[in-house]
């Protein structure tokens, strides 16, 4: 398979994955009808990336459309307002890449972007996506379990913490000229947190590789911890025994925390998180403690009172 950045592409060749599920809805509303009529002819979109429907995970709420994923994003390496990234990470070069594995583990190893493509099964997977600036949204991703990952590189009993490092590179990315960050990015996981089965290691969204935007081209998502823990453009992953300190725990250390789950009940120290903006949507709605993950995930904090993880 071959990788074609930002490719134009005629519509007979392929159905984009945003006009792919809006027609999926749109059959489902009116069991189909002509729509050659609302496609358009050419459209630019980036190579396809098929991967069967994890059916455990699938959430059935409305996605999130493809144009608001890609053009409301969070990316601090190309500016830190919301349509920077967008118009800013068109240029950054995503092959070759590999990811160096290392720290404490027996086995470090280098992987090469393609192996990652073909390591393990890839699985859609809709997730809530939940920012700490109290917005939302619903993501159809792509990847698979970042433990499959971990496996192979066999932590040493020594290995508590995992640290995700992101590419520090100020001649493609003009926002690491400023110091709104120290960088690289930095995030970090507990090694269960990491293990478990929710924790993507994720190289697309909507059926496509991951637009530049979106920390293409490979980045982590942890659906019950807010968005600043799912790191981007990922360039190493290190095995440590202490706890990493990530760039946003080192810039406001009274407002991001390690642990940073997504809870309703403990206000960042500047807004309530109670609530949310779905993207796209008019009222907010109530932000679900572990944003709805609990069932899945409130077994890592047992024992401990999770209003004291922040
Ligand atoms: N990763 C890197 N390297 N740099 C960033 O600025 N922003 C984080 C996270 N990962 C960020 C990052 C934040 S605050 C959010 S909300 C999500 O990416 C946004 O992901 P999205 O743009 O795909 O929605």
């Amino acid at each position: 398979m071959k990788y074609y950045k930002n490719k134009p592409i005629s519509s007979s060749e392929i159905t984009p994955s945003y006009l792919f599920y809006a027609r999926r809805k749109f059959m489902q509303l009116v069991g189909g009808a002509t729509l050659a009529a609302i496609m358009p002819s050419t459209v630019w979109a980036n190579d396809k990336l098929s991967a069967s429907q994890n059916v455990t995970y699938n959430l059935k709420d409305e996605l999130t459309p493809y144009k608001d994923v890609t053009s409301y994003n969070n990316f601090y390496e190309f500016g830190t307002s919301k349509e920077d990234p967008a118009e800013n990470a068109k240029g950054l070069k995503t092959r070759p890449w590999s990811i160096v594995v290392d720290g404490e583990v027996k086995k470090p190893k280098t992987f090469d972007i393609e192996e990652l493509l073909k390591m393990a099964p890839l699985e859609e997977r809709i997730y809530r996506f939940r920012c700490v600036e109290a917005w939302s949204m619903v993501i159809p991703w792509i990847g698979f379990p970042l433990n499959e990952l971990i496996k192979q590189v066999e932590p040493t009993g020594n290995a508590k913490f995992v640290e995700f490092i992101s590419l520090h590179d100020q001649e493609q990315m003009p926002g690491q000229k400023s110091s709104v960050l120290e960088w690289p990015y930095r995030e970090g996981l507990r090694i269960d947190e990491a293990m478990h089965p929710l924790t993507l290691l994720t190289m697309g969204l909507y059926g496509e590789l991951l637009p530049n935007q979106n920390g293409a081209p490979v980045r982590v998502v942890v659906p019950w911890k807010y968005g600043f823990k799912s790191p981007k453009s990922i360039v190493r992953i290190r095995f440590t025994e202490s706890q990493p300190v990530s760039s946003w725990m080192q810039a406001g250390p009274n407002e991001y925390g390690f642990y940073s789950n997504v809870n309703p009940d403990i206000d960042h120290a500047r807004w309530s998180q109670a609530k949310e903006r779905r993207i796209g949507e008019f009222f907010k709605r109530k932000t679900l403690l572990l944003n709805g993950y609990a069932e899945e995930v409130a077994q890592l904090y047992a024992g401990t009172d999770i209003n004291s993880y922040f």
